[in-house]
């Protein structure tokens, strides 16, 4: 069915009672991840259609689609079975790899509904290649960059119904690879599951950009040099957790960690990159591999460097973010990431010093990141590096 088609009214009765008899539909796509083989994307539509969301009370990661994506891949064979089904729980063995030895990557993109209605991906390839790099660090076999692309877009093109449409909410898309190898042995599993699901997500500022309260940690550290920290794996959030939860008890949004080496050099803040402004220098951490390399860091730093701005992309300690501040030269701080785009700092503690940034108010730049980031996703904004990709 062509996309003209499926936008008339008829259409989508006829995907409807289609669905409700359960049919597997004929395959219409060819979909391999493994290059020397191609074989028929199954898509079988789920029995029985779920209500949609109201679109002002939507969270973060509560609500799921009707379909997923899934792929096997088994040693020898490559990845085989390509396929989209009713949205629903996995069979795992209980010795799954996973399960004991936290073999798994994933990452988290966007699709947004313009004001235009297009449905746009943000910077998919990036993230992509960001999953297959975290696969090679983890000993799992990675994806056709171009095939995994186009699982996302059928994926989205199936639930495009799902995308919501009021600025600022959006569906989110979680790719992962998890082992699922029945084995106890210390080794790289045989055999994984490549699964995508969707979640509309709802404006992270429901009531406009707010600048957050962030505690820099001294005692946890999220990841060292030769670690995994920058891996999008499960085992970096594991260790992340009791961090952030004594922070929120302490009345802050979250941390910023230091490295774990000299416990002075800045990392990133929670699940967001940092950056700070000083003087009309932006630093932000280098990435050296214990930091994740965020796609909207890759983004902001990229508008930067073409609106003229001075980055450096280089060790910055706390000291030198504290004397900073005292001399005046601190004038803004945010953190970068997918879910709030770019998330303004407002205070920043550390031991006994209480810094506020910008007297806890937006910055212009910080702003003007935000504006411009938002409005490529929402076809508001020109997307000169073709960041978006149209489902
Ligand atoms: C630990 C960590 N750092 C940074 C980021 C920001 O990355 P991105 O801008 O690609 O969302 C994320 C979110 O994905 C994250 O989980």
């Amino acid at each position: 069915m062509d996309k003209e088609a499926r936008h008339s009214g008829h259409a989508e009765n006829l995907i409807a009672s289609e669905a409700l008899k359960l049919s597997c539909w004929a395959a219409c796509y060819y979909w391999s991840m493994k290059r020397t083989m191609t074989e028929p994307i199954g898509i079988q539509k789920a029995a029985k259609l779920k209500t949609k969301p109201n679109e002002g009370t939507l969270g973060f990661g509560q609500i799921f689609t009707e379909h997923m994506f899934l792929a096997d891949f088994h040693d020898g064979e490559g990845w085989v079975n390509a396929r989209v089904e009713p949205y629903g729980p996995l069979a795992l063995n209980p010795a799954a790899a996973v399960l004991h030895y936290s073999q798994a990557v994933f990452d988290g993109l966007k699709a947004f509904r313009g004001v235009d209605g297009k449905i746009r991906l943000f910077r998919p390839h990036k993230h992509l290649e960001r999953l297959n790099n975290s696969a090679k660090q983890l000993c799992i076999p990675t994806l056709d960059p171009e095939l995994a692309l186009s699982s996302i877009v059928q994926l989205v093109d199936v639930e495009r119904d799902w995308v919501p449409k009021t600025i600022g909410t959006s569906l989110y898309i979680r790719p992962t690879v998890i082992a699922n190898e029945a084995f106890l042995g210390v080794r790289p599993a045989k055999s994984y599951i490549y699964f995508v699901i969707l979640s509309p997500v709802g404006a992270y500022y429901p009531e406009g950009m707010a600048p957050v309260k962030i505690r820099v940690e001294e005692k946890y550290v999220r990841a060292v040099e030769g670690g995994l920290g920058g891996a999008k794996t499960g085992a970096n959030y594991a260790a992340s957790l009791m961090a952030g939860e004594e922070a929120k008890h302490g009345g802050y949004t979250q941390v910023l960690y230091l490295d774990g080496v000299h416990r002075k050099y800045l990392e990133e803040v929670g699940t967001m990159n940092m950056m700070v402004r000083i003087g009309d220098e932006v630093v932000t951490p280098a990435l050296g591999g214990t930091i994740l390399p965020g796609v909207t860091r890759d983004s902001a730093l990229a508008l930067m460097r073409k609106w003229g701005i001075k980055v450096s992309e280089r060790q910055i300690s706390i000291d030198e973010v504290i004397d900073a501040h005292k001399h005046g030269t601190l004038t803004e701080a945010w953190g970068t990431g997918t879910a709030a785009v770019i998330s303004p700092i407002g205070a920043l503690a550390y031991k006994d010093q209480h810094m506020v940034i910008h007297d806890g108010q937006i910055g212009l730049l910080t702003q003007k990141l935000y504006d411009t980031i938002v409005g490529i996703q929402y076809g508001t904004a020109p997307d000169p590096d073709g960041w978006t990709v149209e489902v």
